[in-house]
């Protein structure tokens, strides 16, 4: 068959348009602020509200308009301590937006998804490729040397948008790990991040087997980590679990997540009565299974008590150093035969598991949205840390105006 030249010329550049080599630099739904702001931790306890230009893109970023993102813990212990040395630095690991511009290589997030101007997504690790864990143990990259997120890289005056307490996060780097998530609404993918740190935990727990629909589970502690826990574990047909909290409106919360039975450590200040309580609700003799929650060295201390001999225990409540406890390893540990996994953090991978938990958790009508008690705008996240510090609500995030 013969071609004339304009028919050529008609089929190279539909090739070469499918490849993406005749594609814009970028492609946006319009025009892209000149300007954006950032929320920007400038010393201890102090937030400050900055105008930067939005930098020029290349074709491996991606532009997002922030729409939302959960006030973390760990950003918390940031703004009162800088215990990262990061100052000065614009937080907010827990966001998402919808994306306004995309650099022309992007054409998949990082599962494989098409991508496109216009989608939801959401951000998760950053490893570095390099370190021992990274060349050796690709699926714990969770324990990546250098672990990174967007939230705690600090402040370059070259792309000042790489945190989500900002109107704007700019995603660029090779290494950056992001997902499509149109299906999901807005409080639920700002519950996403925290969310998978539970379904991590899971994951680590089940790998002692002992997680069954037959289970009986203790979470200890109720912050959004240990209620997130609860419907993690409801959302996986865990039915008989046990929490044990002191906030009133936190045990409350708890039984609207299905949490079969609540103990207030407050109510019940004996630890000998809150065991023996816990047996009575355990088949007489202690959980199968118990999460740490609490960050209180205290409390990971007691917890050994709850548990059966032969049962297990998911330490996840420290993820920063909060202190020491002590424990008679004999009657604790060995002579129980327990069963201790540490959790840590999520690799990107526990990320599409995590949409697949939201979604379990909104056919089975389990609450987890409600977590959501408070947002602030921009300018009042100082207030946003101080509300977080004093426990008045649950999950505290970040909404722009
Ligand atoms: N493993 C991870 O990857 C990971 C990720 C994020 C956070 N964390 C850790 O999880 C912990 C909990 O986070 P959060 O945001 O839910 O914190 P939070 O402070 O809001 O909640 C802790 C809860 O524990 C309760 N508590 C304290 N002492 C207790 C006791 N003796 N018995 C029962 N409950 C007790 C408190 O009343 C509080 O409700 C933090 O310490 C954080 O470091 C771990
Ligand atoms: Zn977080
Ligand atoms: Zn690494």
């Amino acid at each position: 068959m013969d071609y004339t030249s304009s028919q050529v010329e008609s089929i190279v550049r539909k090739i070469l348009g499918e490849l993406g080599e005749s594609a814009p630099a970028r492609k946006s739904n319009g025009a892209i602020p000149k300007t954006g702001k950032v929320a920007m931790l400038t010393a201890t306890k102090k937030i400050e509200v900055k105008e930067f230009a939005i930098p020029e893109l290349q074709d491996d970023d991606i532009l997002v308009k922030v729409e939302g993102c959960g006030v973390c813990g760990t950003d918390v212990h940031e703004w009162k301590g800088d215990p990262f040395g990061i100052i000065p630095v614009t937080l907010g690991h827990e966001g998402t937006g919808e994306i306004i511009a995309l650099g022309k290589n992007i054409k998949f997030d990082t599962a494989g998804k098409p991508i496109k101007v216009g989608d939801k997504v959401v951000t998760s690790v950053i490893s570095c490729g390099e370190c021992h864990i990274c060349r050796n143990h690709p699926a714990n990259t969770n324990l990546c040397d250098k672990q990174g997120v967007f939230g705690l890289i600090p402040h370059d005056d070259k792309n000042p948008f790489t945190g989500w307490f900002s109107t704007h996060l700019l995603i660029r780097g090779k290494s950056a790990t992001y997902f499509v998530v149109n299906d999901l609404d807005l409080q639920e993918r700002m519950l996403l991040e925290l969310a998978c740190v539970c379904v991590h935990a899971l994951k680590r727990a089940q790998s002692t087997g002992l997680i069954n629909f037959n289970s009986k589970v203790l979470i200890q502690g109720l912050g959004p980590v240990g209620l997130v826990m609860c419907s993690v574990l409801r959302a996986a047909g865990v039915n008989h679990i046990i929490a044990i909290d002191g906030t009133p409106k936190r045990l409350e919360m708890a039984k609207k997540l299905g949490v079969k039975s609540v103990i207030s450590f407050k109510d019940v200040s004996s630890l000998e009565e809150r065991v023996r309580m816990v047996k009575q609700l355990a088949n007489g003799v202690g959980v199968d299974f118990a999460f740490q929650c609490t960050g209180a060295p205290m409390a990971a201390k007691d917890i050994y008590e709850y548990i059966r001999r032969g049962g297990g225990l998911c330490e996840m409540g420290f993820f920063v150093n909060n202190g020491e406890y002590s424990v008679n390893p004999h009657f604790a540990m060995c002579n129980k035969e327990i069963n201790l996994v540490g959790s840590w953090d999520y690799s990107a991978d526990d990320y599409p598991t995590t949409m697949a938990f939201l979604r379990q958790a909104r056919e089975m009508n389990i609450p987890i949205k409600e977590l959501i008690t408070h947002t602030f705008p921009l300018d009042k996240l100082n207030e946003a840390m101080e509300v977080n510090v004093a426990q008045q609500g649950i999950k505290i995030c970040y909404v722009p105006d």
